[in-house]
Order: C-alpha cells, then structure tokens, then sequence
C-alpha cells in the first residue's frame, strides 16, 4: 500500500475549506448533508473546523459491486431532514464516474433547499462518466483505487488516518487475511 496523502496534508486541506465555508455561509446556518459511508471521517473533521451554526444529516450510498467495479447504485433517503429553505453542503468521499454525486444532487434539489453546492475530499481523473460537477473538490488524484480516511476496499481500510493507493499485491494479501 502506497500512503498518497498523509494525515497532515488532509487537515490542512479541510482547515482551508473550512474557512472558505465559514466566510461563504457567514450569518447563516448550513445543514450538511454527508453520503455515508464513505465521507464520515470527513464530515467529522470538516464540522469541527466550522465556524458557523451546522446541522448534519446522512444518505446511504451503495454500488453493490465487489471490489473496484462500480454496479448497480442505491441511494437510501430515509433518514432525511427537512430541507426546503435550508443552506445545503452536499459531501462525499470521492468523484469517480460522478454517478453517486449527480444522482444525490438531483433528489436533494427536488426538496427545494435555499440553496445547495457540493464536495468532495478526492477528485478522480479520467473517469467522469456525468456532465455534473462537485463545485469544491480539496484534492485531485489520478485514475488509482484508493482507501483509507473513510475510503475502503470491500469494507476495510476506512480506518487509516491518510489515503493510500492500493496496488494489486494488496488485494492479494487482503484477500489471504479474510
Ligand atoms: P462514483 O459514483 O463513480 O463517482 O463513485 C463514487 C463512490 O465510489 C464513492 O463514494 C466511493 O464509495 C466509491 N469509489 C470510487 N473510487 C474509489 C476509490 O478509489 N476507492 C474507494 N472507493 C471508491
Ligand atoms: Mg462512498
């Protein structure tokens, strides 16, 4: 496993973003509204840093692929506040194809809030597959699957404090410890 960003690099990274959202939203209240699981170290992180009034609410996001490969995408609502009128900052984890972001953004407009923009902590090249695009991404990354901070590979890695690359000797010996 190659460590890509290191634990360091993602605060600051987040400590920034948060100020720019703190000067963006001044004298409002902003309801968060995190795709689970992925963006939860995240938006731990990021709420931390806001200086402002924050609500927080989760959608589930699942593509039922094994591995790497993205299929079939659920996205589950059930859990969502009110959102009409509201400042919404919509957060994930990654831009890959841009399906899970596009859809997302898409029903959560539906419930007309005051207005909604949109994050991502890793925006990946050379995969978009969508005309959307998140309006703040904090870094950009190559086409390399990657885990940790929140990101994982089958349900592991979401752990590590930093992202790293997995290289195909990994999903091997992970594969071994199962
Ligand atoms: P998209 O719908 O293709 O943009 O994919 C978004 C989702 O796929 C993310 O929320 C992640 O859960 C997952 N994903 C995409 N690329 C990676 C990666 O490199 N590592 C881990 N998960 C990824
Ligand atoms: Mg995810």
């Amino acid at each position: 496993m190659r460590p890509l960003l290191e634990s360091d690099q993602l605060q600051k990274a987040i400590a920034q973003f948060a100020q720019t959202i703190t000067e963006k939203y001044e004298g409002h209240s902003l309801m968060i509204v995190a795709i689970l699981d992925g963006s939860l170290l995240f938006m731990a992180d990021l709420i931390r840093q806001l200086k402002l009034p924050v609500q927080i609410a989760t959608i589930h996001a699942k593509s039922y692929g094994q591995g790497t490969i993205r299929e079939d995408l659920q996205i589950g609502f059930a859990h969502l506040p009110e959102l009409k009128g509201k400042e919404v900052l919509l957060l994930d984890d990654i831009y890959d194809t841009g399906h899970t972001l596009s859809a997302t953004h898409s029903l959560i407009k539906a419930k007309e809030p005051a207005s909604l923009a949109s994050v991502v902590l890793l925006r990946k090249h050379g995969r978009q597959e969508v005309e959307y695009e998140p309006d703040y991404h904090l870094f950009d990354i190559n086409d390399e699957f990657v885990v940790g901070y929140g990101l994982d590979y089958r349900g592991d890695f979401r752990n590590l404090p930093y992202v790293a690359i997995m290289e195909p000797g990994d999903v091997l010996r992970q594969a071994q410890l199962r």
